[in-house]
């Protein structure tokens, strides 16, 4: 039996191979996988899902394990053992808004993708606003006029510097988790503890 393994499609997936592959796993089948969603290679099974159903495989126990945005996990709050940090997906959740533009004085209208998240902020902060729910491309809204301001996640910058959106405030550093099934972790203990180990290795000490 081989460990299952959900990846989070996309900008982790490239990361988590570069990294998995800098630990001495072989990543072969996994390069030019096409839309293939569902890889094994010697040593694991891999699945590739969008994130927040990377936590539902492994909230399920399909996966064992799983590779995936803290940001995720801080929004929807799945039921998984959150087991470690890993040395990628490096990002800041902010506020931002149009460059240029004054932030109006009357209730605000804020779009995100992390409708909890924001409502968590502005609670923090004693604000009431509106929020907009989006599936992406966020940054939209405020050019628009759907929304004043978004809350989203920034990596390099450089969606909002197109766009013409510049951040009001950082609020959260999130970086890529590996995260657990609760009872994998305890019947799989000899299948999952090297590579649980491994992973471990790869990170740097705080
Ligand atoms: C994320 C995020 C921003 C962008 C930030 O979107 O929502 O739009 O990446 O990255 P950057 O700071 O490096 O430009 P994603 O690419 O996941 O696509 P989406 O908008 O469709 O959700």
């Amino acid at each position: 039996m081989k460990p299952c393994i959900a990846l989070t499609k996309g900008r982790l997936e490239k990361q988590f191979l570069e990294f998995f592959q800098s630990l001495d796993f072989d990543i072969a089948p996994l390069l030019n996988k096409g839309r293939k969603l569902r890889v094994e290679t010697e040593e694991f099974q891999f699945v590739f899902a969008k994130g927040v159903d990377v936590t539902t495989y492994v909230e399920h126990g399909i996966a064992d394990l799983g590779i995936v945005g803290e940001d995720i996990l801080a929004e929807f709050q799945p039921d998984v053992f959150n087991l470690l940090p890993l040395p990628f997906g490096k990002c800041r959740m902010a506020l931002a808004a149009e460059k240029g533009n004054d932030w109006p004085e009357r209730k605000r209208t804020i779009a995100s993708k992390y409708p909890n998240i924001t409502k968590e902020f502005f609670r923090q902060k004693g604000e009431s606003v509106d929020i907009v729910k989006l599936e992406g491309s966020v940054e939209l809204a405020p050019i628009l006029g759907l929304a004043d301001g978004i809350v989203d996640i920034v990596e390099t910058g450089t969606t909002l510097k197109e766009n013409g959106l510049v951040i009001k405030e950082a609020f959260h550093q999130y970086s890529a988790r590996c995260i657990a099934n609760r009872s994998s972790l305890k019947i799989k203990k000899d299948l999952l503890a090297p590579v649980v180990e491994a992973l471990q290795k790869g990170v740097p000490a705080p």
